[in-house]
């Protein structure tokens, strides 16, 4: 009898309720009238002597408390929450939700891209996760070429080399192989570098790429195209264009803009290299072409006064809450 008892007592300190189903079911198992499992136990006191029937009689008397008392602790827990709701006024004004304001670099983004569109751009978006024929072979840069040091990166995997993009001129690429020119095609996203974190690099950065191919597309084209952008952003600023080297373009030059007394270079651009244009099958003898890509982050920097690009991914609300927009 015992045994039998401590068994019940356990099982009523064990039994798991939820929902009202729950207790109902916990209280016709243990409670029932008929079949009651306590109810069994007070029955059972009949056929015992009166002596032990004293003993037990108390014994069950207090499992019947526990039971009902695990009834009464889950019905105030719940009438708790019952009058919480029965509480609640409907008529009260709401919380307010505070709405944040755009980052700094995507009012800039948003920006460049509303140029370009009113010249006849369309914007295009392009995987971060690259492989190396997109990011380098395709673009006149060769597993052993010196320009890969310069751009070296992430890879997720090798053979095949899959790995971050280091510049948004693989879109170039992407595009070309899809579409025949005439084009002019604009992207903007995140690019990847391994290079150490200082307060001009980082090893992740957003370029904005565009480029035009088109029959007789020349030097002259790509150059009204930059000194529109650059004069829309600076309201009075110098621009000059600098020679130099990309495999992907030919010729090429870097872009550089004058400010706090020197020069500040921006972009680098050119003419489509001719063997780029047949690395995707568009023949060089017909079109031709010009690129660029910019880092909007030192565009940033110049705009907004700042001195170090590390403020942009601090999440400092202080900061971010100063720029206020409409693009
Ligand atoms: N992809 C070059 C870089 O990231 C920039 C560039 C783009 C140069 C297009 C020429 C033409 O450095």
């Amino acid at each position: 009898m015992n045994q039998k008892i401590e068994q019940i007592k356990e099982e009523i300190k064990c039994f798991h309720m939820k929902t009202y189903n729950d207790l109902e079911t916990f209280r016709i198992k243990f409670l029932g009238k008929k079949k009651g499992i306590v109810t069994i136990l007070f029955k059972e006191l009949k056929k015992i002597s009166i002596h032990k029937r004293r003993i037990y009689g108390k014994i069950i008397n207090e499992l019947k408390k526990e039971a009902q008392n695990k009834i009464k602790v889950f019905q105030s827990k719940n009438k708790i929450q019952n009058d919480k709701i029965l509480k609640f006024d409907p008529t009260l004004p709401g919380k307010s939700i505070e709405i944040g304001s755009r980052h700094p670099l995507s009012i800039l983004k948003n920006r460049i891209r509303d140029l370009l569109i009113n010249i006849g751009f369309t914007y295009v978006d392009g995987p971060e996760i690259e492989d190396d024929w997109h990011n380098f072979t395709a673009l006149n840069i060769p597993i052993f070429h010196p320009s890969r040091d310069m751009q070296d990166t992430f890879f997720l995997c090798k053979n095949p080399d899959i790995l971050l993009r280091t510049h948004t001129s693989s879109v170039q690429i992407r595009y070309m192989k899809k579409h025949n020119p005439p084009f002019r095609v604009l992207s903007i996203g995140k690019v990847y570098r391994n290079e150490s974190i200082s307060s001009r690099s980082n090893f992740m950065f957003h370029q904005a790429e565009g480029f035009y191919i088109d029959k007789k597309v020349s030097f002259y084209d790509l150059k009204q195209t930059i000194h529109y952008l650059i004069t829309s952003l600076f309201e009075k600023v110098k621009i000059r264009f600098r020679p130099s080297y990309f495999p992907f373009t030919e010729p090429s030059a870097e872009v550089d803009i004058y400010c706090n007394n020197g020069w500040l270079e921006i972009m680098g651009c050119g003419m489509i290299d001719p063997q780029v244009l047949e690395n995707v099958n568009i023949d060089s003898e017909i079109y031709s072409g010009f690129a660029f890509g910019l880092g909007i982050e030192r565009i940033a920097l110049i705009i907004y006064q700042m001195k170090d690009i590390r403020i942009y991914f601090d999440n400092d609300i202080r900061f971010l809450k100063q720029f206020k927009s409409e693009f």
